[in-house]
């Protein structure tokens, strides 16, 4: 059982984002300025650009800025056509908004075990799951690292279907052997902006990428009520704008999300040099395809419950990403999924523990974290 009852103050939390605010500010003051002075609330001009600027980041064509990530997997979903009597395939383990998109537009969310290794997409059993009413299959590169797009894309092509990246997790991680970021890279890619992921707004916000000008049209209107001007409705759309203050600061966050990815990854590499030589401990692997830019630090151990009390009792912020498998959770009760389903995921999520994680943790913060764990055991 994990102990729900923490008096103690974090020594170290998961994440802290005032240091980020602190280098940004004096940036950040007069650009919410200007949007106030202007009245540029709703897509102003810091949307435009941000929008531009972050297609240029990932090498896309184009971007279009919306209220979230659950937001940017629905309208994607919705722009493909997709709805009642499709089955979308998703990974049994991810966040569950990967899913919930899917349940949104009526289709049926069809769920694949992932890798022991990288926690991605299992590639051989995603070819097995697609049936004649499978339209879209959303890969999720879960905690910063990509899945294996070439087999992806393959088995997509050969079965003539969709791809939506889920890089909610993975703004500017690279798949190497297309040397492309990732939502570059399937018919549409889809970012959070959740505060705490690497690149973070002020509150909810989310982007979708695409090279195709027909989804950029289709997924322009669907975000902002189906017009095409201020009073004139083509399609059915909704409200799903990304907020021009979010915008303003994104793009400012923009311009230093390699430095912080670096920094996560220096941390990430202290981590493992630390935890090398304990046998209790099963650290990252990186997959040879990808970078990875860690937004979740993520270890393995049989314990877990255990250990993760123990960091919680000592003031160390650990999280678990996640622990229920998609198939198991209550929500997803009428799908007819039962325990063993998937192996990997649900030995995953009994087994997994995000260690604290930002770009400003300090080594001495790490050095407490792993001594915390060697503790536990
Ligand atoms: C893998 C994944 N997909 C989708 C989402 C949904 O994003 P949002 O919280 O911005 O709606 C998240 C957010 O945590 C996520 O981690």
């Amino acid at each position: 059982m994990i102990s729900k009852n923490y008096t103690v103050k974090y020594k170290v939390p998961f994440s802290d984002l005032l240091p980020i605010y602190e280098e940004i500010k004096d940036e950040l003051t007069p650009a919410i300025e200007k949007i106030y002075k202007k009245g540029d609330f709703i897509l102003g001009e810091s949307v435009k650009l941000f929008e531009q600027e972050f297609a240029d980041y990932c090498g896309a064509k184009y971007a279009i800025g919306v209220s979230s990530g659950t937001d940017a997997l629905f309208l994607s979903l919705k722009a493909l056509g997709i709805g009642l009597g499709d089955e979308v395939i998703v990974p049994a383990y991810t966040y569950i908004a990967t899913a919930f998109a899917v349940t949104y537009t009526g289709a049926k969310p069809v769920f694949v075990d992932i890798n022991e290794d990288n926690y991605c997409m299992n590639m051989d059993c995603l070819e097995k799951a697609i049936t004649e009413n499978t339209k879209a299959i959303i890969p999720v590169h879960l905690y910063g690292q990509s899945c294996n797009m070439n087999k992806l894309k393959n088995i997509a092509t050969k079965h003539n279907l969709k791809v939506i990246e889920d890089a909610a997790q993975a703004h500017g991680a690279i798949y190497k052997p297309l040397n492309k970021r990732v939502g570059s890279i399937g018919d549409l890619g889809c970012f959070s902006f959740y505060p705490s992921k690497n690149l973070g707004a002020f509150g909810d916000g989310g982007i979708i990428t695409t090279n195709s000008e027909e989804l950029y049209k289709k997924v322009f209107m669907l975000r902002d009520c189906g017009r095409i001007n201020k009073y004139e409705h083509i399609i059915i759309g909704r409200n799903n704008r990304l907020d021009t203050v979010h915008a303003a600061a994104l793009r400012i966050k923009l311009t230093r999300l390699d430095k912080w990815n670096e920094l996560r990854q220096k941390s990430a590499d202290y981590y493992n040099s630390l935890l090398k030589d304990v046998q209790e401990v099963v650290t990252p692997k990186v997959s040879e395809y990808s970078s990875h830019i860690y937004h979740v630090y993520a270890v393995r151990v049989k314990n877990r419950d255990n250990v993760i009390n123990h960091l919680r009792q000592n003031g160390i912020g650990a999280l678990i990403h996640y622990p229920i498998p998609l198939h198991l959770q209550k929500a997803y009760e009428s799908l007819g999924y039962k325990q063993d389903d998937f192996p990997i995921s649900e030995k995953v999520a009994s087994e997994i523990i995000s260690l604290p994680m930002f770009p400003h943790i300090t080594k001495e913060q790490i050095e407490l974290v792993v001594t915390t764990i060697k503790e536990s055991f």
